[in-house]
């Protein structure tokens, strides 16, 4: 049995998480970059329009538009169906902050629904439980890139008569039943922010086939952008002043971002393969259990997730086991996720405790606020297993699977370890979505 690397053996892993990852800027952007500079288009381009085009025709949607972030794509998502003050938005707390806020800031009411144990995502059975007079939409997460049922979803959505947003932040790419998510919902919206599979630095945007929700979109946050729309628009006339924001994408992040559209579909197929190898060589670990795909889904690996149980494994603290796999030289780390709906926002503390019903007995009552036991078990045990193995070969899958075994294989050890470090059952959360440990 080979001497874990935290009691002083040899490290499992030898590449760094750099050297399995591509670079995040691929060449044809400095050479379109440039050209954009020479020719002084740093604030508006037709590079823009070209990648929305492109973007639309990618996803199976005739209207795109890009904005300067992922969060105001769902902020003028939710602008674009219509949700406004007192509106109630279902929406998940095992999720980025950035899927809720939103809600907030357009004068609505998220209230937190429980997600399914197996996909982690909110399905129609824990959407139904949330559903009142007021509920105006849903706000769904792909999370970590794996599609939701959509098909339930849709259909629950239908009898109620509620707005879809997906917040394809994590999934671009990923596919339901033959449709690339984000065209199946009312509106889809992609964050670019420099660590998606879609990078463009800082950007997001939004895609739909309903010509009224882009032409509101637009006009929210593209004052210059409605003289653009049909003569037959309502959101012409706002050609001055749009609607009070300013949403343009910086065009050199659209650039970047279009340069990583030629490589994506290879790079999630790459990301996919290896991933499920990884998979296929531990999955006799019996304390390990991935995130699972709905059937139908084509999921893409855009951050490789799994439940730890510590009752399988002699009740090991997931901060030894994630240390231990930090040590052996894995990229690894906590979740963030599963604890927004106790976040001060959101809570008594909160500014809107007074004039704004979070927190409310009535709230906490009907919306069954702080009881998410999936959620919440989720947000304490799920951890990032492994990180996109974009450049890995087979040896290096090997190398994190063999760290996986090792650890496996030396639980005694890895409980005096525990005792002797006095190891708190204290997870870091830095308050991002990953909270990597350090080897
Ligand atoms: C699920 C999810 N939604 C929304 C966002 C917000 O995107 P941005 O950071 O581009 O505003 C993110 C970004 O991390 C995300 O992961």
């Amino acid at each position: 049995m080979s001497k874990l690397a935290i009691l002083g053996g040899e490290k499992s892993v030898k590449k760094s998480l750099n050297e399995l990852s591509v670079k995040v800027v691929p060449g044809k952007a400095y050479d379109t970059i440039r050209g954009m500079l020479d020719r002084n288009e740093i604030s508006m381009s037709p590079v823009v329009n070209s990648f929305e085009k492109r973007y639309a025709e990618y996803i199976g949607v005739p209207y795109s538009l890009c904005v300067c972030n992922g969060t105001t794509a769902i902020q003028a998502g939710l602008f674009a169906v219509g949700v406004g003050d007192g509106d109630e938005v279902i929406v998940p707390s095992y999720t980025f902050w950035a899927t809720v806020g939103p809600v907030v800031a357009n004068g609505a009411i998220p209230v937190f629904a429980d997600v399914d144990e197996n996909t982690y995502n909110l399905s129609a059975k824990t959407i139904k439980q949330c559903i009142t007079k007021k509920t105006k939409a849903i706000v769904l997460v792909h999370v970590w890139g794996n599609p939701c049922n959509m098909d339930e979803i849709m259909a629950l959505a239908k009898e109620y008569k509620l707005k879809v947003i997906e917040d394809c932040s994590h999934a671009h790419g990923a596919m339901y039943k033959g449709k690339k998510v984000g065209s199946i919902g009312d509106v889809g919206c992609f964050s670019l922010q420099g660590s998606k599979v879609l990078p463009a630095g800082e950007g997001g945007i939004l895609v739909t086939s309903n010509k009224e929700y882009y032409d509101r979109a637009v006009s929210l946050g593209h004052y210059e952008r409605c003289i653009k729309l049909s003569e037959d628009s309502l959101y012409r006339r706002y050609m001055l002043t749009g609607y009070g924001y300013k949403h343009r994408i910086n065009p050199l992040a659209a650039a970047i971002a279009d340069a990583n559209l030629d490589r994506l579909d290879e790079l999630n197929k790459i990301r996919n393969d290896n991933a499920r190898y990884f998979e296929e060589l531990v999955k006799d670990i019996e304390f390990i259990k991935f995130q699972k795909e709905e059937s139908g889904a084509d999921k893409v690996y855009a951050y490789h997730y799994a439940e730890y149980t510590p009752e399988k494994f002699g009740n090991l603290k997931l901060a030894t086991l994630l240390l231990a796999l930090a040590k052996e030289g894995v990229v690894c780390g906590s979740c963030g996720y599963g604890r927004l709906h106790l976040s001060p926002l959101y809570t008594k503390d909160g500014p809107f405790a007074n004039d704004y019903p979070f927190n409310t007995e009535a709230y906490n009552k009907r919306f069954k606020l702080n009881e998410l036991p999936v959620t919440v078990k989720l947000a304490d045990r799920t951890f990032m297993a492994a990180p996109r193995f974009e450049t890995a070969n087979k040896e290096d899958i090997e190398q994190y699977a063999k760290a996986y075994h090792k650890i496996k294989d030396n639980l005694e050890e890895l409980i005096n370890y525990e005792k002797q470090q006095k190891i708190e059952d204290h997870i870091v959360n830095d308050g991002r979505s990953i909270n990597y440990v350090k080897g």
